[in-house]
């Protein structure tokens, strides 16, 4: 297992990613940092992330060169994760995952050098969001009203990641893609993406082994997009 080679648990920190940013350097792959709590837990686009009690918020230090592979091989950990919990979870491009039709967990991942810092951030049993979150935020306890074992959910999760992020390394991405099709919401979908560059408009077919996703617009014209807004029209 190469997950978990060292394991740093915190009762709080402002973020486990800036932490384990801080050991980068000389942390060995597969170092994971857990906290009960994060005072400044951050998402994509450097949007602040709620992160009270309540939550799974681990960020893990990986080896590759391909940034958006890690974050299918994340989001696709927590499905395969709480599908053993039998919970299905639906992934949203680029790096939500979805319950019930809201956003209960988001995956980041950061180059730093020739390393990657894959951030997992699962709404476990939160009961009440901030105004701005509530309509579209949601957690396992709010959804299911079931308590699960955070400790358990973590052991598997770390086992799931430790597989997917295997068979990365040995060039297995076709069947990590068979899996992130599996639990997406986005295929055959219309969309609307807004990019740096402009808004693209249209149906979703695919995702490419470098997290872009493949879009077929007006005149069957098909567009690669590597980063993005996600509406479903
Ligand atoms: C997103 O949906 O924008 C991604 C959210 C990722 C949040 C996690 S929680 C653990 C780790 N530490 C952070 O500060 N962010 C990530």
């Amino acid at each position: 297992m190469i997950l978990r080679s060292k394991l740093y648990y915190l009762d709080v920190v402002d973020s486990t990613h800036e932490y384990l940013r801080g050991l980068a350097n000389e942390a060995p792959e597969g170092t994971i940092v857990v906290a009960d709590r994060q005072t400044q837990g951050h998402g994509r686009a450097g949007r602040s992330w709620y992160s009270p009690e309540g939550g799974l918020w681990m960020s893990v230090l990986l080896v590759s060169s391909n940034p958006g592979l890690m974050q299918i091989v994340g989001a696709v950990a927590v499905c395969e994760a709480m599908n053993y919990f039998n919970i299905l979870l639906g992934i949203k491009w680029p790096n939500d995952l979805m319950l019930g039709g809201k956003k209960i967990g988001g995956i980041i991942v950061e180059p730093v050098g020739e390393k990657v810092i894959l951030g997992i951030g699962l709404n476990l049993t939160i009961r009440s969001f901030p105004d701005e979150l509530e309509i579209e935020a949601t957690s396992l306890f709010l959804e299911t009203k079931k308590r699960f074992d955070k400790m358990m959910i973590f052991d598997v999760l770390c086992k799931e990641l430790d597989d997917l992020y295997g068979m990365s390394l040995y060039d297995h991405s076709p069947e990590i893609l068979v899996k992130w099709r599996h639990y997406t919401i986005m295929l055959g979908r219309m969309v609307r993406i807004e990019t740096e560059t402009g808004s693209i408009t249209g149906r979703v077919i695919d995702i490419n082994s470098d997290g872009a996703l493949v879009v077929v617009g007006s005149e069957n014209k098909i567009q690669r997009i590597t980063d993005g807004h996600c509406q479903f029209l």
